[in-house]
């Protein structure tokens, strides 16, 4: 079949997430290797967010097929009652990898699910029914995570589930409490969050849910004194922190983990995503020392028949070889700060340009129609106009896939990506900021 006749059969039956059927207009693509993705007639992209900011070691890697086929060929799956090679030995390895001791894994298919078990571990540990998130916030789209999430992704899901309440976290460039300051936001946030869980008592909050770096929500960094902060309120609460590492995981901000640039130690973390790079589904929830021995003897009453899936397990244990070989890690870091510097340049080159943060290779350029006031050109949810079509288009023609919305354009590009590379994707943007500019 070519590409019309494929399109044509897709679009008569597959649904897609998020949109009216009616708009969705996908290309179709037929193949993927390193950073690139190709699409039926050989036109070449490059995979600027890394598919959903998962395919963290690139496409195609030889090592992690050749470790699939042969887990495939010894033993794909077996019911999450037994025990296996792959599991025992993935969730030794994440915890290995996971700060001090959140050091016990509970194996899902995604990041939603990983939410989900964790909304109930904290519940049942804590014996209370409330759970915090942070407005500006996505924890994924089932029904409890998606209540969980800040922004309109969840408005058509409401009421969602009881018991959960949000409140505002630090934005250093669009400050709550009216700051310019990050540390001083920092602050403020910080005393209206205490007010709020005296006023909302203290003993009835399970935990607070947070990305450590808000992912798309426009890659929202946090201050280290909110950080310091928040895991005082817990301490001082007993309530769980529970720290998203769904996007922020596997290297994406520079480290193995987010919270790593905050030194402080979550309850639980919940990830997914570059856990196997999205060479086959897979998340996981992972527990602290006092979750666990209070699960040592009371049921842990959550299941999902692709709990601790052989297949799975086996290409997260390569996907981690390939990490650890190739220092993507290390890589993420170094080439971010490249990328950073030239989103830098971006920024002071085009006035529709307001903000560009970035950690490690996960970056967002904020998008302004008066970079002083700092007024929004698309607007939350749209509400100005929707310029993220016309930014695709664009970016699609000089060969690039980026991930926008509203006023956020997002550049998440495979660990592996060179600096000539990021150099390319650069050009690309930077006609796509001509068209913003012309926006205005
Ligand atoms: C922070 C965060 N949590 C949870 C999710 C949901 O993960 P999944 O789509 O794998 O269920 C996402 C997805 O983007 C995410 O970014």
């Amino acid at each position: 079949m070519n590409s019309k006749e494929l399109k044509k059969l897709d679009r008569q039956h597959v649904i897609y997430s998020w949109k009216a059927q009616g708009q969705v207009d996908p290309i179709v693509l037929d193949r993927a290797e390193g950073i690139y993705i190709y699409d039926m007639e050989g036109k070449r992209y490059i995979d600027g967010c890394a598919g959903l900011l998962n395919v963290n070691i690139g496409h195609k890697n030889r090592h992690v097929l050749e470790a699939m086929k042969a887990q495939m060929e010894k033993l794909s799956y077996v019911g999450p009652m037994f025990a296996t090679e792959p599991k025992a030995r993935l969730a030794a390895m994440i915890a290995e990898l996971t700060p001090a001791d959140l050091d016990y894994v509970f194996f899902t298919n995604a990041g939603a699910e990983a939410v989900e078990n964790a909304i109930k571990a904290a519940r049942w540990y804590t014996g209370r029914h409330k759970i915090y998130a942070r407005w500006r916030s996505y924890h994924g789209a089932t029904a409890g995570a998606i209540t969980l999430t800040g922004d309109p992704r969840r408005w058509p899901a409401e009421p969602g589930i009881p018991g959960v309440v949000h409140f505002f976290g630090p934005h250093p460039y669009r400050c709550p409490f009216g700051s310019q300051d990050s540390e001083e936001c920092g602050e403020k946030t910080l005393e209206v969050l205490k007010t709020q869980i005296m006023l909302d008592g203290p003993k009835t909050i399970a935990a607070i849910f947070m990305e450590p770096i808000v992912g798309t929500n426009g890659i929202i960094i946090p201050p280290q004194n909110f950080m310091t902060g928040l895991r005082q309120i817990c301490d001082e609460n007993g309530i769980m922190l529970v720290i998203d590492e769904t996007m922020a995981g596997w290297g994406r901000a520079g480290k193995w983990f987010g919270i790593e640039h905050y030194g402080i130690v979550p309850d639980i973390i919940t990830t997914a995503k570059g856990i196997t790079s999205g060479y086959i589904q897979l998340g996981a929830m992972i527990w602290s020392k006092k979750i666990w021995d209070y699960f040592y003897d009371h049921p842990f009453t959550g299941g999902l028949t692709y709990a601790g899936h052989a297949l799975a397990c086996a290409t997260g244990i390569a996907n981690i070889e390939v990490y650890k070989k190739d220092k993507l890690i290390e890589n993420s870091a170094k080439n971010g700060e490249y990328l950073n510097s030239r989103l830098q340049e971006l920024k002071e080159k085009h006035p529709s340009v307001g903000d560009a943060r970035c950690k490690g290779l996960w970056a967002c350029i904020e998008l302004t129609s008066d970079k002083k006031t700092r007024a929004p050109l698309a607007g939350f949810a749209d509400s100005v106009k929707n310029v993220s079509v016309g930014l695709t288009k664009i970016f699609y023609e000089h060969g690039l896939y980026l991930f926008s919305k509203w006023d956020y354009i997002f550049i998440s590009p495979p660990l592996i990506i060179t600096q000539e590379q990021i150099d390319d994707m650069i050009a690309a943007i930077d006609k796509g900021l001509e068209y913003t500019d012309s926006q205005i």
